[in-house]
């Protein structure tokens, strides 16, 4: 196999060293990057007169042309024996290939180093917006099938029935999840979005490189600061997949809600036939696996970044080789979140949500008990002793198998003689809804 850096070498290399050193079989889906960054490198170098301006023209050229043959599937980069080290060499060795040794002077003033460093930058930026389109999608059926469904439904503490929401508000918290995650993908491609390309391998060139011009052409807000750092920081992948493992959490939390809501116990939802399974021994069964898959997938997510952060927690600067070990968790986690979005989107929007269940369980569990205590606060008595009288009115429910509004006016003096008509109003559990604050879970 032909190398960049053969020169000082008397031997081949060990064939499973190779094979080990190779990033080609993943970081060829840099490709597109790599080819813009190498384009965007030699008009600068042609603009400088560093080439000559029709060498840099022609390599250019031919860039385009390569990069056009990829796409088209006319230059393969699968099927082929993988012997190129990296996307960087394949693309450069095809260069030379077309146009013999005027390719040779792409790589002026440019290391591997700062040009897989500008192929990961671009490459995170576009899965950023991408990403943050996706997570608007599901934002945006989240709140329609709350608006399709704001009836009555318990909230919960410990799982247990706590108090009454709407399925709309329900919903809208998610909503609220995902506009935070939106603006974190959004913060994290703003924070990103310099150059490294021209701090060359780790200390810049004797050329005369302009950084300002590559950035300007590769739509960066300008180049970084420092070369050490520039070819060193990883940071930004760090930030989205800390980002996109938030984003996780959010969809498994929704995923586990999913799971249970659509169990026999609770009977509140179900999931289309487009998104669930069967059993091959049990004829009767309908399965929420899409949901467990998410939850399941979310533990990848998590593990990329543990893995990154853990292959960049001891590294001296500047460049070492243990930074190609980025892309991989990366991709996976930015392939993994992507699939997740897309599923849960469809899983969102063709959700059956079982009104009337919904309505019915509202009734049992005392879902009305802490404004009957808020109720006795309005008539004077002191919360905390307003809330021992509700314990005990629940006890009594309890046992006379009732709910706190079947009682009636004489039987609720029976535990403090404030009581009067109104409670009635304080006990409707839609009525409950629209007072005080909780007119915002009406509003929203
Ligand atoms: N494949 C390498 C990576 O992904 C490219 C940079 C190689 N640089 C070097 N000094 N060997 O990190």
């Amino acid at each position: 196999m032909a190398k960049l850096w053969g020169g000082r070498f008397r031997s081949e290399e060990n064939k499973s060293m190779e094979d080990f050193n190779s990033s080609f079989p993943f970081d060829k889906r840099l490709y597109k990057e790599d080819v813009t960054g190498s384009i965007a490198h030699v008009h600068m170098l042609g603009k400088q007169g560093i080439i000559a301006r029709e060498e840099a023209d022609l390599i250019a050229s031919t860039l385009q042309q390569i990069l056009a043959d990829i796409d088209a599937g006319s230059l393969l980069l699968s099927g082929l024996p993988e012997d190129a080290e990296d996307i960087h060499t394949f693309i450069e060795m095809e260069l030379t290939a077309r146009i013999g040794d005027v390719g040779k002077k792409l790589h002026t003033g440019r290391s591997r180093n700062d040009q897989v460093a500008v192929d990961m930058r671009q490459y995170a930026r576009s899965a950023c917006s991408h990403l943050t389109d996706l997570v608007r999608q599901l934002k945006e059926a989240l709140a329609a099938k709350g608006k399709e469904y704001p009836c009555l439904m318990p909230g919960y503490t410990h799982l247990q029935r706590a108090q009454v929401v709407t399925f709309r508000y329900y919903m809208n918290a998610y909503v609220s999840m995902l506009e935070r995650d939106m603006q974190r993908l959004t913060n994290t491609g703003d924070l990103m979005n310099r150059s490294p390309l021209g701090c060359a391998a780790l200390a810049g060139t004797t050329h005369q490189l302009d950084r300002a011009m590559t950035a300007a052409e590769l739509g960066f807000d300008g180049p970084v600061d420092n070369f050490l750092d520039g070819v060193s920081d990883r940071d930004y992948l760090l930030e989205m997949l800390s980002d996109m493992s938030i984003i996780m959490v959010h969809l498994s939390r929704l995923s586990e809600e999913l799971i249970l809501w659509s169990s026999s116990e609770f009977n509140f939802v179900e999931i289309d036939d487009a998104y669930a399974t069967g059993s091959s021994i049990m004829p009767q069964k309908k399965n929420n696996d899409a949901c467990e898959l998410i939850r399941g997938k979310t533990g990848r997510v998590f593990g990329s970044l543990m893995g990154l952060l853990t292959t960049m927690k001891g590294l001296p600067l500047a460049y070492n080789k243990d930074m190609q070990e980025d892309k991989q968790g990366f991709f996976d986690a930015v392939d993994t979140l992507e699939a997740c979005l897309t599923i849960m989107t469809g899983i969102i929007s063709t959700l059956k949500v079982k009104e009337e269940v919904m309505k019915k369980s509202v009734r049992t569990g005392f879902l009305n008990a802490t404004e009957v205590a808020d109720y006795l606060v309005k008539k004077g008595v002191a919360f905390r002793d307003a809330h021992g009288i509700v314990g005990r009115i629940v006890i009594a429910c309890e046992d006379r198998g009732k709910a706190i509004e079947d009682l009636t006016i004489e039987e609720l003096r029976e535990f403090d003689p404030v009581f009067d008509e109104e409670i009635y109003e304080f006990l409707d559990y839609r009525n409950i809804l629209s007072k005080g604050i909780k007119k915002e879970i009406l509003m929203d």
